[in-house]
């Protein structure tokens, strides 16, 4: 399926490490973030997952369940958590998806042939609460996935569900905002009480508003 921002996450069902699970039903009414690796003992994978383990807290502070996804079975999954857990000094607290027939890596898109057509690529999806998709990453099998950036992207996508505001280049947590151009200008003290900067007309910032 050719997958989109905005589209609606499909359902699945699945065989996980913390056993069946139906998709929508374990992401409840938060934040949910599925992302996929190549393949069961393989080394940058494994830091991957030790580090997702090392922020179930982060994760848990953002409403935000998370799922990896590998196209080995489970029997090799259980294995492979245990030298994670052993490894990167954590508990793989999450599900990992069992997927031998591909049916969800197929479902997201996630094995592009010319890569490997038989592992998937680092694909990283973040789903709201109303099960949109919000956004998508693709990283190659030899580079490891920066979690920091995806929390910071989490903590953005929250602002702007919460607010009308969006997120400047590199804005990390407590940096000013941008007021969406929908705001006008006469809305904007009502809304922003804490102040604005107009730099432009068209580019307006306010301090963080949850802060
Ligand atoms: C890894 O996770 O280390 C990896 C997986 C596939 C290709 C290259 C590296």
């Amino acid at each position: 399926m050719d997958l989109r921002l905005g589209d609606t996450a499909p359902n699945f069902q699945a065989q996980t490490s913390k056993g069946d699970i139906d998709f929508y039903e374990y992401l409840g009414d938060g934040w949910g973030v599925l992302f996929s690796h190549p393949a069961d003992y393989t080394p940058v994978c494994t830091t991957e997952l030790g580090r997702t383990a090392q922020l179930k807290d982060d994760f848990a502070q953002r409403n935000t369940k998370v799922l990896a996804i590998s196209v080995d079975g489970l029997d090799s999954h259980e294995g492979w958590i245990n030298d994670i857990n052993e490894t990167q000094n954590t508990t793989v607290n999450f599900p990992l998806i069992a997927d031998p027939d591909r049916k969800i890596a197929d479902l997201y898109g996630m094995i592009h042939p010319n890569a490997s057509n038989n592992m998937t690529v680092r694909s990283v999806f973040i789903i709201s609460p109303d099960k949109k998709i919000k956004l998508m990453l693709t990283y190659p099998a030899s580079t490891g996935r920066n979690f920091n950036e995806i929390l910071r992207v989490i903590d953005s996508l929250q602002l702007t569900a919460n607010y009308s505001v969006a997120t400047p280049a590199d804005w990390k947590e407590g940096d000013d905002v941008v007021i969406a151009p929908s705001i006008s200008d006469d809305e904007i003290p009502e809304r922003f009480p804490k102040g604005h900067t107009k730099v432009k007309p068209y580019l307006r910032t306010t301090p963080q508003p949850n802060k």
